[in-house]
């Protein structure tokens, strides 16, 4: 009788241990799906505090006077940058938040030298973020770039 029992038990502990490593299994399979559906984009490559930029994936800062108005991960706490390029081989960033009532600024228009703010119409000097008028107090925040000529990258930080 308490053999019987015993065998019972034995074999509702056996069952319940291969369950478990059956869902164990599936859980594991589950979890590594989910990590890599977790890979960032290759145009942010955010590290939190520094992003780099493959110009050859980048057609609107091709050529001078291009920009790029557009979010790294957390950085500049979690608000859009803005990215100009100047010249073949230098670059700006700017915070597009605005210094006056933190509207998010506009890119540069084509040629145009100045970055607008669409609320009270401030202008930002491309070149340094220094505004035009006495409605913003101070030029935008900026980041500093590097520019990589052996890979044709950019790299912000932040
Ligand atoms: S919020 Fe930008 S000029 Fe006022």
């Amino acid at each position: 009788m308490s053999t019987g029992t015993d065998r019972r038990d034995f074999l509702a502990t056996a069952a319940r241990s291969v369950g478990f490593a059956i869902c164990g299994a599936m859980l594991g399979s589950l979890t590594q799906a989910c990590e890599t559906d977790l890979v960032r984009p290759a145009e942010d490559q955010s590290t939190g505090d520094r992003a780099t930029l493959t110009l050859s994936n980048e057609p609107d800062l091709a050529t001078d006077g291009g920009a790029i108005k557009r979010q790294f991960g957390t950085a500049n706490a979690g608000n859009p940058v803005i990215v100009i390029r100047l010249s073949a081989t230098q670059f700006v960033a700017f915070s597009a938040v605005c210094t006056h009532q933190g509207t998010i600024i506009n890119l540069p228009r084509n040629g145009s030298n100045v970055m607008v703010c669409p609320r009270h119409e401030e202008e930002f000097r491309i070149t340094d973020g220094t505004p035009q008028t006495d409605t913003a107090p101070s030029p935008l925040k900026s980041f500093p770039v590097a520019y990589n000529a052996a890979d044709n990258s950019i790299t912000i930080v932040f």
